[in-house]
């Protein structure tokens, strides 16, 4: 995690190029606070506008925004379209047929091309592979492949049909990937035979079949198996389908299915401060308004760039900036099977080179892990290789810290290119708080200010706003056309969660704590609020991984706490009480190998703990809250300086001091 103190005093700052402000979408800060102004004067004129002009519409919209029954708001309701028709069908008309909609670069270096045209067949095939199936508008599909066209042809598939589609991250473990098929309610999973990830060939569908094993999937006719590696799998005859097959007979055409503007376009899985991970659902046009829109904005993506964003489908990052953003707008992008290290740490930049990349978009880990890499082998250093196609630079997913954005700003964009760090969230849908490359004076490790039209602010427990220079609650005033619609199966939630009485109940709260700049009002994150933790910019719940701690027969009691990490930025730090006499030395290194890898099949290899430590009990108040305060202290190696009289058992804390 950045130094929160060292990130308030940051006062160097960066003007953009005059070159790229006077070419930019919003050009200066005067365009931006036209824009600001409009959206004041006039908030559904300014949403109404946009969307007539970003989006196309089978039937247009004759209402903006319904608030009737807040938090539960709807957008554009009477209008109807189609989201797969907005991002393939309309390039193909507007003059995109034949321009390159996605340069594909396989784990192994392979390259793998598609136009507009070509991707618009692929999917309407395998939309029609879908149909023939039973697969019909409002059915959920769970996805659970790896980075490929395919991926992105199945997401647009299901919204060419109407279908809604949950992705679930190929990291994620079988308990995991079974506990989202059920709360969807899925009628077909879709899944590739392997994923090939740093020269590794790693097992998908043997995890499907592992996810079915494990009971309640009885809702599922299909799985349909795209054929990668051509490794050994098992199947199951009736239920189990090659993609290749199913689509070799289907028609390169498929009318798409008008949906309602509020019809959901996908449900994403995400972690919250509590229970079981949340279902976020997304609308059709207002989260595609917002997905298209902010590649103009925030991206200034212009019809010769080549856009690559590093993110893997299975998060929000690559449903809006790699399966719906960059088609919407007709743009020429990245997609990448493999990983940033292999075969050498400099992938990324000998793929920027080789492929003529203009725009780019990584998350801080990435960058300070090839901070790390570059300074210990020169040879992958961004130094010796041509970037001099790059324009732009973006962040997202974490806080980046001044060091980690300066190495950026000087050795990849050679001071030319502008970063946008953006914030955003799964809830949110796109960008919320950004520099806009042609007009934002940027300052390294703020994400600046609030996007045209998000009503952002700081505040108290009580809803009261802040002045700037105080820290508080990150919270959105309005309601934007991107947002969480509700979370799957369960309003209740999604209203306590977001929408708590004690802010009013009509206002956002996004969870994380911010601050805003006394002279300028620039925002910086200072981080979460609640029990989520942040590791390589994935969101994950303590209270998950306490869960699936506890679950093992071993163990008693569990305490995860998350720890400020140089690369991470966060990592998962676990205390465990044994059902059994503390465990030391050899006994003790064996039984947390035991327990990592037990988390990592209960919810994947991300949420395994850095570090485990044992001890006879755990730091509790009299009345037997847990201490996390203090554990956290002791995860960072800190001594305990607060008051500890209120705990029952203050001895235990030396026990907990190191780590195993
Ligand atoms: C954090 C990822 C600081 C934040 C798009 C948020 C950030 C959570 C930034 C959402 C940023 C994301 N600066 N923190 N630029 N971007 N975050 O849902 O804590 O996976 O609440 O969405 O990541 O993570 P999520």
């Amino acid at each position: 995690m950045a130094d929160m103190e060292a990130l308030k005093q940051e006062s160097r700052i960066f003007n953009p190029s005059a070159e790229l402000a006077s070419q930019a979408a919003i050009s200066g800060m005067d365009a931006y606070r036209a824009l600001c102004d409009e959206a004041e004067r006039d908030y559904e004129g300014f949403w109404g506008r946009l969307a007539r002009e970003n989006l196309s519409w089978q039937q247009p919209f004759t209402q903006v925004l319904d608030e009737s029954d807040a938090p539960f708001y709807k957008w554009f309701g009477d209008g109807k379209l189609n989201v797969s028709y907005n991002c393939l069908d309309r390039n193909l008309e507007n003059g995109n047929a034949d321009k390159t909609a996605v340069i594909f670069e396989a784990d192994g270096g392979e390259v793998t091309r598609l136009t507009y045209r070509e991707l618009h067949g692929r999917v309407c095939q395998f939309a029609n592979g879908l149909k023939s199936l039973g697969i019909r508008k409002g059915d959920r599909v769970v996805i659970y492949m790896p980075m490929s066209i395919e991926g992105v042809v199945a997401m647009q598939a299901c919204a060419r049909i109407g279908a809604t589609h949950s992705v679930v991250f190929g990291g994620f473990s079988a308990k995991s990937l079974q506990e989202r098929i059920i709360d969807a309610g899925a009628v077909a999973v879709i899944t590739a035979d392997e994923q090939v990830r740093g020269g590794k060939q790693l097992p998908l569908k043997a995890i499907v079949d592992d996810a079915f094993a494990l009971g309640g999937c009885e809702a599922v006719r299909n799985v349909v198996v795209y054929q990668r590696t051509k490794g050994k799998i098992g199947w199951t005859e009736g239920r189990d389908l090659w993609m290749h097959e199913l689509v070799a007979q289907q028609q390169d055409s498929c009318e798409p299915e008008w949906v309602e503007s509020e019809h959901p376009l996908f449900i994403l899985y995400t972690s919250g401060s509590t229970g079981t991970p949340k279902g976020v659902q997304h609308s059709s046009a207002g989260y595609l308004l917002w997905a298209a829109l902010t590649m103009k904005w925030t991206f200034d993506i212009k019809p010769q760039d080549v856009f690559w964003c590093t993110a893997d489908i299975g998060w929000v990052t690559g449903h809006s900036y790699i399966t719906y953003g960059p088609l919407a707008v007709g743009a020429t992008e990245i997609i990448f099977e493999g990983v940033p290290t292999f075969p050498n740490a400099g992938r990324f930049w000998d793929m920027i080179a080789r492929h003529k990349v203009s725009i780019f978009y990584t998350a801080p880990t990435a960058i300070r892990s090839l901070i790390k890499a570059a300074d210990a082998d020169p040879a992958v250093h961004p130094d010796r290789y041509d970037l001099s196609s790059l324009r732009l630079l973006g962040s997202v997913g974490e806080p980046i810290n001044p060091e980690a954005w300066m190495w950026y700003y000087k050795n990849v964009g050679h001071e030319k290119c502008p970063i946008v760090d953006t914030f955003w969230q799964t809830e949110t849908g796109g960008h919320m708080i950004t520099p806009l490359p042609g007009a934002t004076p940027m300052v390294p490790g703020s994400c600046t200010l609030p996007l045209p039209g998000i009503m952002a602010a700081i505040v108290d427990e009580t809803g009261q706003d802040l002045p700037n220079g105080q820290g508080g609650i990150l919270v959105v005033k309005r309601p934007w056309p991107s947002m969480i619609r509700t979370i799957w199966n369960d309003p209740a939630r999604f209203r306590k969660s977001y929408f708590p009485e004690e802010l009013g109940g009509k206002t956002y709260l996004a969870g994380d704590g911010a601050i805003r700049n006394k002279d300028n009002g620039y925002f910086t994150i200072t981080g979460r609020i609640d029990d989520v933790l942040n590791v390589s910019g994935h969101r994950m719940g303590t209270m998950e991984i306490e869960s699936a701690l506890v679950a093992h027969p071993l163990v008693a009691e569990a305490a995860v706490v998350g720890k400020p990490d140089e690369t991470t930025g966060e990592s998962i730090c676990a205390f465990v009480v044994l059902k059994r006499p503390r465990p030391v030395g050899d006994e003790a290194k064996q039984i947390a190998k035991e327990l990592r890898d037990w988390v990592g099949k209960e919810i994947g290899p991300i949420a395994k703990p850095k570090e485990l430590r044992f001890g006879d009990n755990l730091p509790k108040t009299r009345s037997g809250k847990i201490m996390r305060r203090l554990l956290r202290v002791l995860a960072k190696g800190e001594e305990i300086t607060q008051d500890v009289s209120t705990l029952e058992n203050p001895a235990i804390l030396d026990q907990l001091k190191h780590a195993i």
